[in-house]
């Protein structure tokens, strides 16, 4: 059964307060195992405008019709597989709170990983001035770099105008509009030379496997298909950055799991001289390339 064929709810018309309405929505929600009950919780919280214990702890008060009529919109929503940070509007990545909407991909922890690598890397180099983020999305690599690390500029390119714009949102409430510019293009080809660091997550999943997941049916294609093989796009980037990126620098590649040896062979044949490093994420998955290209 798909998400989306669970029955709608009859309206409740004498749920009127805040713990009969959860009670209610606990019920319908355990048709879906994966969802946890938490998810309510945090909606109740972000629609009545109250922090995240909050609804727990008033079980006694009274929805007015239109909260009602909220909650009940996003949890048919719930029910329909819509990810959780897109009702919520919000998703933290690296201790940050990011805007997101259904035009960008919801970051994930596993990204974070890149982002640490980064800085890690930013600080044993400390004239590194330019780094790229390629297929930014949120914004969230880049903007999260930013942050921590004030030595550097950031150029973060998409080809999807929609991503952009969210990320310009994020921008501007991190207040990073100095530091971080933002460019629609394929890839780098609209960036010059002289980059020190090169960050990408872009989309890496084969064309037919994307075809059985569950993620294709909520989050933008276009951040998700990388081609027959999942490498179609990480291959233009490693062309483009040849000439865009300067001699001993850093490049981090977001992959696939199954990508693992692939991906080696493909940077060594536009990096001959180059170093990979394969890290795995938190379930022990190969998931990060570390490339130091070398002279
Ligand atoms: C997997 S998402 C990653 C988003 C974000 N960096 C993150 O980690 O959450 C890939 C992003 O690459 C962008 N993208 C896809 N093809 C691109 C291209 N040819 N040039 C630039 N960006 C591209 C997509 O629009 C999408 O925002």
């Amino acid at each position: 059964m798909k998400r989306s064929d669970y029955p709608k709810l009859s309206k409740p018309l004498s749920m009127q307060k805040l713990g009969d309405w959860l009670a209610g929505a606990r019920r319908a929600l355990s048709a879906l195992p994966q969802e946890p009950a938490t998810s309510l919780y945090a909606l109740a919280a972000h629609t009545l405008q109250q922090p995240a214990y909050w609804p727990q702890a008033h079980p006694e008060y009274e929805l007015a019709p239109d909260q009602l009529e909220t909650l009940e919109h996003m949890l048919q929503q719930l029910l329909a597989g819509e990810p959780l940070p897109y009702l919520l509007e919000n998703q933290s990545f690296y201790g940050l709170d990011f805007f997101v909407n259904d035009q960008v991909l919801i970051p994930r922890p596993e990204t974070e990983l890149l982002v640490e690598r980064a800085l890690n890397w930013l600080g044993q180099h400390p004239h590194a001035r330019l780094a790229a983020d390629v297929g930014t999305g949120s914004g969230c690599i880049a903007l999260s770099i930013a942050s921590h690390c004030p030595q550097v500029q950031l150029i973060a390119t998409d080809r999807s105008f929609q991503s952009l714009l969210v990320a310009r949102q994020n921008r501007t409430r991190l207040t990073l509009q100095e530091r971080v510019d933002l460019l629609q293009c394929d890839l780098l080809s609209s960036v010059g030379s002289s980059i020190d660091l090169i960050c990408a997550n872009l989309p890496y999943i084969p064309s037919a496997k994307l075809e059985t997941l569950d993620v294709a049916r909520h989050e933008p294609l276009g951040a998700l298909d990388g081609g027959p093989d999942g490498l179609r796009l990480i291959e233009r980037l490693l062309s483009q950055a040849r000439s865009r990126l300067n001699p001993n620098g850093m490049i981090l590649l977001e992959i696939e799991y199954s990508q693992s040896e692939s991906i080696k062979t493909l940077i060594w044949s536009y990096f001959p001289q180059a170093s990979v490093t394969i890290m795995p994420d938190l379930n022990q998955l190969p998931r990060l390339a570390i490339i130091e290209t070398g002279n």
